[in-house]
């Protein structure tokens, strides 16, 4: 005869037992393997992601046994891919910085939760840096990594320096080369073309809004033109007739670069159309790929029209380093 005391101490000894089987079981089915589409032209590519592990934590209370279970995800997880829904080719620049790896790292956070997205990070510098590359085979994004180095003291006839290129155009421009050389144009490969800053922040919505562009959608951004917004201007019948800005309304697209997407097709269509480099004014960098492409009556309002704020033109602060010193102070062989 079993007695009492013989009865708790089975129950003791086979719920727990019984609740970490049921855990790790959930845990072994939950995040099956997924294999997702993803370009290859021999560079850096990955689409995996490994098992999750399970920690688990007793807590006793009042003799009552209480278990907390924190089920870790691991760290990367596989975005979300859809045989249907069309690509966005997302086209950041960056630059090494002490800042980059946290920009990089809020933006990867951002793009994990997006379906159908594939990061083209492009560095301006000499080679492909350890960081980042490190950094994108750990996101578990599908990503194209390149680079190209915008000439510092690039000089014109004689000892002319050039006049200031703008930031991240050589790498955009970049970006649009690798997309005409990887697609071609009469593929059926659906696809938009977004360029994200690394320092910007995005809300999931505007992803969404922007995977039906036809041809070239637009929408306000936050924090530009010394405005707490700008915003393409759309009449009763959904059209764009001209800028909400305060700084050149008249440029022939007075649109900040995070504030439009484009079709793949349109660029693939298209293949002369790059940002100008030189002899561009500020603020009309947009329009110097733009009015190649479309006119004022091809635009798509997104966002509700033009009424909601998706994008937001945040400029993060240069952190203070100044107890470093000369030599350093901190161990630099550790990443930040
Ligand atoms: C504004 C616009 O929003 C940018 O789209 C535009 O490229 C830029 O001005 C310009 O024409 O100079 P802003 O915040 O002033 O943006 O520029 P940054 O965020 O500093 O740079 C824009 C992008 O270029 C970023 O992704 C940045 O990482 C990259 N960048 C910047 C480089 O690749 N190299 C650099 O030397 C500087
Ligand atoms: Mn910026």
């Amino acid at each position: 005869m079993l007695k009492r005391r013989d009865i708790l101490a089975i129950v003791l000894i086979v719920l727990p037992w019984t609740l970490l089987i049921t855990v790790w079981h959930q845990s072994a089915i939950g995040p099956l393997l997924a294999i997702r589409k993803g370009t290859n032209d021999g560079t850096e590519t990955r689409h995996e992601t490994g098992p999750a592990t399970d920690s688990k934590e007793y807590c006793s209370q009042d003799k009552d046994i209480v278990e907390v279970v924190r089920t870790e995800y691991v760290y990367t997880r596989p975005p979300p891919w859809s045989d249907v829904l069309p690509t966005i080719h997302v086209i950041t620049p960056t630059y090494s910085r002490p800042v980059q790896k946290a920009e990089l790292t809020r933006l990867a956070n951002t793009f994990l939760h997006v379906p159908n997205l594939h990061w083209i990070l492009v560095e301006d510098s000499q080679r492909r840096t350890p960081l980042v590359t490190r950094l994108l085979r750990e996101t578990g994004l599908n990503y194209t990594h390149l680079n190209v180095e915008t000439p510092r003291n690039y000089k014109l006839r004689g000892d002319t320096r050039d006049p200031r290129i703008p930031r991240g155009t050589m790498q955009r421009n970049l970006a649009l080369r690798w997309l005409r050389e990887t697609f071609n144009s009469n593929s059926s490969q659906t696809g938009i073309v977004y360029f994200a800053d690394d320092d910007n922040t995005y809300s999931l919505e505007l992803f969404e809004e922007m995977r039906s562009t036809r041809k070239v959608s637009v929408w306000p951004v936050a924090f530009v033109g010394g405005l707490r917004y700008e915003s393409p201007k759309v009449n009763a019948a959904g059209k764009v007739y001209g800028w909400k800005t305060v700084f050149d309304p008249h440029r022939p697209f007075a649109i900040d670069m995070a504030g439009f997407a484009i079709n793949l097709r349109l660029i693939l269509f298209k293949p002369q159309a790059y940002f100008k480099l030189r002899g561009v004014k500020g603020g009309y960098q947009e329009s110097s790929l733009l009015r190649e492409l479309v006119t004022l009556s091809d635009l798509e309002p997104k966002a509700a029209n033009c009424t909601k704020i998706l994008v937001w033109h945040t400029r993060t602060e240069k952190p203070v380093l100044v107890n470093e010193g000369k030599k350093g102070f901190t161990d630099p062989n550790v990443e930040i």
